[in-house]
């Protein structure tokens, strides 16, 4: 079974192409290198043994996607993670993320259709729901206005898909992710974010590192606990482990629907303190922070619901978030040649 990656050497897709790998599946790899290194498909083969093929590509460009298919006319499936995904860069420059992001999906879809190929599984994100009226947030919940360019993006691809796979034989499973966090334990692959992280826990291990002075911490003043945001951290290779999940589904005719959709988070929502506490308790370091203003744009508080993912799609994460602090610290070392 050979199932085409996009975004393969990414963070995510990194991961998935693993799991994939470890279930048996042929697996070629599209990516433009614009926000990862070629180094992870080396990185890939030393953790399975199996070098998956890369081809570079900029999916935006209809021939190049059209002479993608046509070099591998056997593909069974796709798994789609290429795209740019910084919030704050989508703000200010939005053509870069519609022409990117929405481009790409469109151009894999018509080379799916006239291929006769037929899953597809789709990287989306719990940005979808913005600030949930409801927690834990199940997969009816309202979609709320984007944010950003970036999380519009989300959700004007799913609604893309959906209305594609009304008049074909397309046939999908959308993935939305809450906060995907931590690294392979070979520490061999993980986030590797180019320039100054904007998500959490990449700026604190690169804070205990010693790469940045101290970590921001954006706002004090939420309603919760202990005043600081909480979000549903989920292991990458939990997250992973879904995407061949949901392939299977759909190669095994169990989906139920056209168009699925699953969130992917643990159920369990945890602030900034305790991530950073949990942190310091697995890296044995002193971490250095300060509590700032709010940062735009962020919701106060968002989990998921996950009886539908555990339950019909038969997937449930496993790993905790000391597992998931302890094997991005571990990455971090390995990254600064620890
Ligand atoms: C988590 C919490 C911050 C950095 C984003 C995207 C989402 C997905 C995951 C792509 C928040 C706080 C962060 C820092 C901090 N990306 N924080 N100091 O914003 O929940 O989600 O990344 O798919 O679409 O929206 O993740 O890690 O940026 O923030 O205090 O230096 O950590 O305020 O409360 P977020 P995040």
């Amino acid at each position: 079974m050979k199932i085409l990656v996009t975004g393969g050497t990414g963070y995510i897709g990194s991961h998935t192409v693993v799991e994939l790998q470890k279930k048996g599946f042929e697996v070629i790899i599209a990516d433009n290198l614009s926000n990862s290194s070629i180094d992870v498909i080396d990185s890939i083969g030393k953790i399975t043994g199996i070098k998956p093929l890369f081809e570079k590509i900029d999916l935006s460009e209809q021939e190049p996607t059209k002479d993608l298919f046509s070099h591998y006319p056997d593909l069974n499936s796709v798994i789609h993670f290429a795209a740019y995904k910084a919030v704050g860069e989508s703000v200010t420059m939005p053509l870069k993320y519609y022409q990117n992001n929405l481009c790409s999906l469109i151009n894999l879809l018509r080379e799916m259709e006239s291929h006769g190929i037929r899953d597809i599984v789709f990287s989306s994100s719990c940005t979808v729901y913005g600030q949930p009226d409801i927690l834990p947030v199940t997969e009816t919940a309202p979609i709320k206005k984007a944010a950003s360019p970036y999380g519009n993006t989300k959700q004007i691809a799913e609604e893309i898909i959906t209305d594609v796979s009304k008049v074909t034989a397309i046939q999908a499973i959308l993935l939305r992710y809450f906060n995907p966090i931590g690294a392979h334990e070979s520490a061999l692959i993980g986030e590797l974010p180019l320039g100054v992280p904007n998500n959490l826990v990449p700026y604190i291990t690169q804070t205990a590192i010693g790469k940045r002075d101290f970590l921001n911490v954006w706002g004090k003043d939420y309603h919760t606990p202990d005043g600081t945001a909480i979000r549903d951290y989920i292991h990458v290779v939990d997250l992973a482990m879904a995407h061949v999940t949901a392939i299977e589904r759909m190669l095994e005719g169990k989906n139920k629907q056209k168009v699925e959709v699953f969130n992917l988070g643990t159920g369990i929502g945890y602030s900034v303190l305790d991530v950073i506490k949990s942190f310091e308790r697995t890296s044995k370091e002193k971490l250095n922070y300060k509590f700032m203003e709010r940062r735009p744009g962020d919701v106060e508080e968002v989990w998921a619901d996950t009886e539908f993912a555990n339950r019909e799609l038969g997937w449930k994460a496993e790993r905790g978030l000391d597992e998931m602090t302890l094997s991005a610290w571990r990455w971090e070392q390995r990254l600064a040649g620890l």
